[in-house]
């Protein structure tokens, strides 16, 4: 029988060891990226925490959407100059062949994170929320699909 507290040093083992193989041995520009994208993934899972437990604090969701606004847009592409694919980059070259998408989507991310701050700042019900954290969470879904690496 596993132990609560064993289940929870077994999960606390899993993230360690997920994230280190996401990174793993990334420098440079490619580090830079892969940090930015997993600070815009840990707000997003306290937004989604938030929504999901029903009890929304404003105030935090406001500051977590504006820190995922803060990466997107101009701060996003300048993580990704030309051809820059050293290991172990997710990213693929199709960024750089269809680059306008790739920066609407860039744009897309951006726009959506602060639509959903200004509804919390407006004290916007869990339902609007929802929905506006949804269109965010869409935005990653389509940049994800066409231009990173399927797992
Ligand atoms: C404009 C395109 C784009 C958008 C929008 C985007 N991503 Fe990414 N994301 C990428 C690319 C490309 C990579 C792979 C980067 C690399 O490995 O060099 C990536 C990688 C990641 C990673 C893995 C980081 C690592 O350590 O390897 C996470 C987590 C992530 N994104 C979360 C998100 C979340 C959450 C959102 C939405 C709130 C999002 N991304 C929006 C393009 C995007």
């Amino acid at each position: 029988m596993i132990t609560k507290r064993g289940a929870a040093a077994l999960f606390a083992g899993v993230l360690v060891a997920g994230g280190a193989l996401a990174h793993g041995g990334a420098t440079g520009i490619v580090k830079e990226r892969m940090d930015a994208m997993s600070a815009i993934g840990d707000q997003m899972k306290i937004i989604g925490q938030m929504l999901k437990g029903g009890s929304v604090d404003e105030a935090r969701l406001s500051a977590a959407a504006g820190v995922i606004a803060g990466h997107g847009g101009d701060a996003l592409i300048k993580l990704f100059p030309e051809g820059s694919l050293d290991k172990p980059t997710e990213a693929t070259p199709a960024i750089w062949t269809d680059w306008t998408k790739f920066e609407a989507y860039a744009g897309d991310l951006q726009a959506s994170a602060l639509t959903l701050k200004d509804l919390a700042d407006d004290g916007a019900g869990t339902q609007e929320l929802s929905a506006a954290f949804g269109t965010l969470a869409g935005t990653c879904k389509d940049c994800h699909e066409s231009f990173r690496v399927k797992k």
